[in-house]
């Protein structure tokens, strides 16, 4: 599988497994069916409620032999009360425990926001940035590779003037930041400053997240899919619609981290890796960017939050 190669030469396969809505009971099955067909990238994070779940799978692939841990990639992320210096390092250490590892192989901040609760429901709820600062938080991740904790650090749902901030005063740069990306949102500004910068990007939600919770969808959403040029380009390669939605960022050399928990859904998305698109599909794909999220980020704006909608995705 091709693979995102990072400055210390370490490699990243382009496709891994998304965990987010994988329910406790399911998640377990999952990773062990994922890795034994061949996934070698695992996508966590602490706030999915499963690392305990996967770190039991894990630990018995790989005291069974089945695998090395140096063959996997696992990333997990930082939840936003867990912001702060001091707190990032413990925070780390509980997912560590969690997935039974002694090493991650990527950390991210799971989102540009600071909260006292784990779900805020009021203002109060919330710190504003000034209060615990992206660069503190960033300066506690940077401790933990310091600490030997993970290999590499990063972000997610961070824009460019967050990427900015925390950049200014970092002695690591980020190196990663996870993004909702798909045809609906292609996300060109963002992807071109991350080349620029030298950080690669993570597609999440290439499917459309359809089992979100009702909480966060819209009656009248559109659907990657269902969608018809996507349809259209499926059925003239073979593809499933799904195959041309996770070989698109793929074409673009951006990772990409489909969710399942269905046997035969796994192997048809890590098999999409492999296919090709054409520069034809590709501009034809490329029409569809209508700057739609599926994760708005909605649930950080309420009434009281200091954050707003224009503040997260600029
Ligand atoms: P399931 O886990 O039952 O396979 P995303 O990765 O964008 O969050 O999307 C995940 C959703 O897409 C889940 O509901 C998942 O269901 C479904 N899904 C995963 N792979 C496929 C596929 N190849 N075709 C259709 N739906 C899929």
């Amino acid at each position: 599988m091709q693979t995102l190669t990072f400055a210390n030469h370490d490699q990243m396969p382009i496709l891994g497994l998304g965990t987010w809505k994988s329910k406790p009971g399911d998640v377990g099955d999952a990773v062990r069916e994922a890795i034994r067909i061949g996934y070698r990238h695992i996508d966590c994070a602490a706030i999915y409620g499963n690392e305990a779940e996967i770190g039991i799978v894990l630990e018995e692939l790989i005291r069974s032999g089945e695998i090395r841990r140096e063959e996997l990639w696992i990333t997990s992320k930082l939840w936003n009360s867990a912001h702060g210096k001091e707190q990032v390092p413990a925070a780390l250490k509980k997912t560590l425990a969690d997935l039974r590892l002694d090493y991650l192989d990527l950390y991210l901040v799971h989102w540009p926001v600071a909260t006292r609760a784990l779900f805020p429901v009021t203002g109060g709820d919330f710190f504003s940035l000034e209060e615990v600062p992206l660069s503190e938080t960033w300066a506690g991740m940077e401790a933990c590779v310091a600490q030997g904790l993970t290999r590499h650090i990063g972000v997610s749902n961070f824009n460019i003037q967050n990427l900015a901030t925390i950049s200014r005063d970092a002695s690591i740069l980020p190196e990663m930041n996870q993004v909702e990306l798909h045809p609906f949102l292609a996300q060109e500004q963002l992807v071109a400053h991350c080349r620029q910068h030298n950080i690669q990007l993570t597609a999440y939600s290439p499917l459309g997240s359809g089992d979100r919770p009702a909480t966060m969808k819209k009656s009248d959403e559109l659907s990657l899919l269902e969608n018809e040029t996507v349809n259209a380009i499926a059925r003239a390669h073979g593809y499933s619609p799904a195959q041309v939605l996770l070989r698109w960022p793929v074409e673009r050399g951006i990772a990409v981290i489909p969710k399942s928990v269905n046997p035969t859904r796994l192997r048809e998305n890590l098999a999409a890796a492999e296919l090709t698109l054409t520069a034809e599909d590709m501009s034809e794909l490329a029409k569809l960017d209508v700057n739609f999220r599926y994760v708005n980020g909605e649930f950080w704006t309420g009434e009281g939050s200091p954050y707003t909608l224009d503040g997260l995705w600029g």
